[in-house]
């Protein structure tokens, strides 16, 4: 009885959310339509948004997204929680709504040292792997998840966040075991990513992605060596995502622009792969997943005018440097939809709580409007 009635003032909240968001979204032009000719325009998705659960989100990103990247649903832990088993609910919902809806899809992430299972690095008796079966049981799992959506995904990140700020690999467990320590053997392991990837689904773009690429000019320069690195093995690579997390004073113009026209110079695609601006100015700066949540990210002047008239003015700043370099820049995409679902909290993004558009989403559409 009493859960009956949760469910019925639940899904009239769901209801009411979705009516609301659909008045607040009549009138604003499609983001999609606005930047058109210049690149597409995207978002993460969570598993509410695909499985139904968040109907304001879901015509948000309905309205204004031709591409989205999975949030979370198609990284080891989601997908492969278990040895030899998968769980593709979520990763499967994703896809098809991202089809039915005609929003190109991107696989996120096959190679990473965050959200893994904790059995992926051992073995039964909990010993370290060795590189050989560390490298088979990258194969089999990059062959199972590219092979399973061959043909339906346009790109995937196949390796993220393998740099440290000075440019040099990060010591994962990946380069660890993998690298065995020997500088030839540094780059097996996203070489060896990258050729799975390719064998596994030869039509679909693959690409390197990582954050602080715009702050970090040495961070930068060691992605393109990384690039030039798989070029010169003839191992193919399309393009790299700047994650681009950035705050309301980072990044500067100069470093935004040194990293798109050094990966450009490089000849791959640039793209923003996780757009978002945390409104706190205080506190840790960096991108680095462990140290950034919610709580890390408190922002008790959020919702003030001040800092939604600042968060507008980096967006603007922002989209204005992008369209500069259009010519390079293939995707942008943004990391949520809303404020209330972001991974940050805070206001990092263009519609607040209530779904509605904010200042930040008015200037980037005029930021767009301006190059059209
Ligand atoms: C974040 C998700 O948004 C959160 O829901 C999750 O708890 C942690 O990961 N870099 C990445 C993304 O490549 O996968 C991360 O996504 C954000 C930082």
């Amino acid at each position: 009885m009493r859960t009956g009635r949760t469910t019925t003032v639940v899904s009239l909240a769901v209801l009411v959310a979705g009516a609301l968001a659909s008045a607040a979204e009549k009138d604003v032009p499609a983001l999609k339509d606005v930047f058109k000719d210049h690149f597409l325009i995207g978002g993460a998705l969570n598993r509410r948004v695909v499985t139904g659960h968040d109907p304001g989100a879901a015509a948000i990103a309905e309205k204004h997204f031709n591409t989205a990247t999975a949030e979370n649903a198609m990284k080891w832990q989601s997908l492969n929680p278990w040895p030899g088993r998968y769980a593709w609910d979520v990763a499967d919902s994703f896809v098809a709504f991202c089809e039915r809806n005609e929003m190109a899809p991107i696989g996120h992430c096959l190679v990473w040292h965050s959200q893994v299972p904790r059995w992926l690095f051992r073995d039964e008796s909990g010993n370290a792997l060795t590189r050989e079966v560390l490298l088979a049981r990258m194969k089999d799992h990059i062959m199972t998840v590219v092979g399973r959506y061959k043909g339906r995904i346009k790109g995937w990140d196949v390796v993220n966040e393998a740099l440290n700020e000075n440019g040099t690999l990060r010591a994962s467990p990946w380069l660890r075991i993998i690298g065995e320590g020997a500088e030839d053997k540094k780059y097996d392991f996203i070489e060896s990513a990258f050729r799975w990837a390719h064998e596994a689904d030869p039509e679909a773009e693959l690409y390197y992605n990582d954050y602080g690429l715009e702050s970090s000019k040495a961070k930068c320069d060691g992605a393109v060596a990384l690039v030039k690195h798989l070029q010169s093995k003839g191992v193919r690579i399309d393009g790299v995502g700047i994650q681009l997390h950035a705050s309301l004073e980072h990044p500067s113009v100069e470093g935004l622009e040194y990293a798109i026209t050094s990966l450009a110079a490089a000849g791959v695609k640039v793209m923003i792969t996780e757009l978002d601006i945390r409104t706190q100015t205080r506190g840790y700066r960096g991108a680095d997943i462990g140290r950034i949540n919610r709580r890390s990210t408190q922002d008790a002047n959020a919702d003030a005018a001040e800092t939604q008239r600042r968060l507008a003015q980096k967006y603007a700043e922002i989209f204005s440097v992008l369209l500069k370099h259009r010519k390079d820049i293939t995707r942008v995409t943004f990391w949520g939809i809303y404020d209330g679902a972001s991974w940050i909290g805070g206001s990092p993004l263009l519609f607040d709580r209530d779904y509605r558009p904010k200042e930040a989403f008015f200037a980037v559409l005029s930021a767009g409007r301006k190059d059209q």
